[in-house]
């Protein structure tokens, strides 16, 4: 995928790119949550001109314009590059979401998205939707959200459409009630939250691919929790592994989200970081690896606003979070 692209200039004039378009999601792509406003634009566009093809956008990163002004930079045809973003929990009713994917192109400079997912199986009031203490929208269940987003690809706002943060039995809901099925579903998985069940579950049964964020763990310096693990890219089978292979931790534990299947969004806004990901593709685990690494799992989960929202999220997978109020219709 590195360097697949290149381009037929003549005259000054673009006329061709030779790489075919990027049909399918590609297996590494560049995150943008928490991508300070200053440095994205520049991020985004080094990202795009070295080796990424992928990012992961959404409404609520707050930074959609800067992250469009930096796909604008790049200058790259829009069949070369994968662009994906989310709804978010307060536009789940079909009008506010079709105005919340207009305002999210608008603010990407995109017509088009390749993949726009339900962000949280969560539909908050939007006459009060303050993420702290949400009012929750009871009115509006997970079914009529993935009608309205049919309608979206319907009407040619986005390629594809998918899920993240779900939970199993409401992957399962929508499974049974789809037109147009989900491509993706976007969760926290690494080293440290494995989930090779739900991975394979996915991959070999729902015929769903699978996006993992926070691919570094509690590398994100927002999470808290779990103060006994060392930083992923600290723990010393990751940088013994990284020294067997003449590679950083962060590369082994990106080839190993490749490896097994999984696509990779690391975030990043350093060039050196955003190049160092990017290699991480070479690199192979043997099988005597891979029993080891599956022993290290810790069923850490770092990204759960469960008491925050005060819905019982993940409830049938690793490491939930029990609630004192739990609504069932969301
Ligand atoms: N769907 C969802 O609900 C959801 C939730 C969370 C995240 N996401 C998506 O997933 C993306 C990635 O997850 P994340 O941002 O939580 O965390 P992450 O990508 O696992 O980690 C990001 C952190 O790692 C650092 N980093 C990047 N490359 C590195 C390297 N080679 N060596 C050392 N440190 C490195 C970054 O700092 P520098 O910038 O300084 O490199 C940043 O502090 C997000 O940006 C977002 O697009 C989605």
């Amino acid at each position: 995928m590195v360097f697949r692209r290149t381009s037929l200039v003549l005259g000054g004039l673009l006329l061709a790119s030779s790489a075919a378009a990027v049909e399918d999601i590609p297996a590494l792509g560049l995150g943008t949550w928490l991508s300070d406003r200053d440095s994205v634009p520049h991020a985004v566009e080094f990202g795009l001109k070295h080796g990424y093809d992928h990012i992961d956008a959404a409404w609520i990163y707050r930074n959609e314009d800067q992250t469009g002004k930096g796909i604008a930079a790049a200058g790259l045809p829009r069949s070369d590059i994968w662009v994906t973003s989310k709804l978010w929990n307060n536009a789940h009713r079909a009008d506010e979401a079709h105005a919340a994917i207009h305002e999210t192109l608008s603010r990407l400079g995109l017509a088009q998205l390749d993949l726009y997912l339900i962000h949280w199986p969560v539909a908050f009031d939007p006459a009060n939707s303050d993420s702290r203490h949400p009012t929750l929208d009871t009115e509006t269940s997970l079914v009529d959200t993935w009608r309205t987003l049919e309608d979206l690809v319907r009407a040619n706002l986005t390629r594809h459409i998918g899920l993240s943060n779900f939970a199993k039995r409401d992957v399962e809901t929508i499974l049974h009630v789809c037109e147009i099925c989900p491509y993706a579903h976007e969760f926290e998985t690494h080293p440290y939250l494995q989930q090779q069940e739900f991975v394979d579950w996915h991959l070999n049964e729902a015929g769903i691919k699978v996006i993992a964020y926070s691919p570094f763990g509690n590398t994100n310096p927002i999470y808290k929790g779990h103060e006994n693990l060392p930083p992923l890219l600290k723990d010393s089978l990751w940088v013994g592994l990284a020294e067997k292979k003449g590679a950083t931790p962060a590369q082994v534990v990106l080839a190993w989200g490749l490896q097994r299947g999984t696509i990779v969004i690391p975030k990043s806004t350093s060039d050196e970081h955003l190049l160092e990901n990017v290699a991480a593709q070479k690199i192979t685990f043997t099988d005597e690896e891979l029993e080891l690494i599956a022993k290290h799992d810790k069923k850490a989960r770092f990204s759960n606003p469960s008491k925050q929202w005060g819905v019982q999220l993940f409830a049938d997978l690793d490491d939930h979070i029990e609630v004192d109020v739990v609504v069932d219709e969301l």
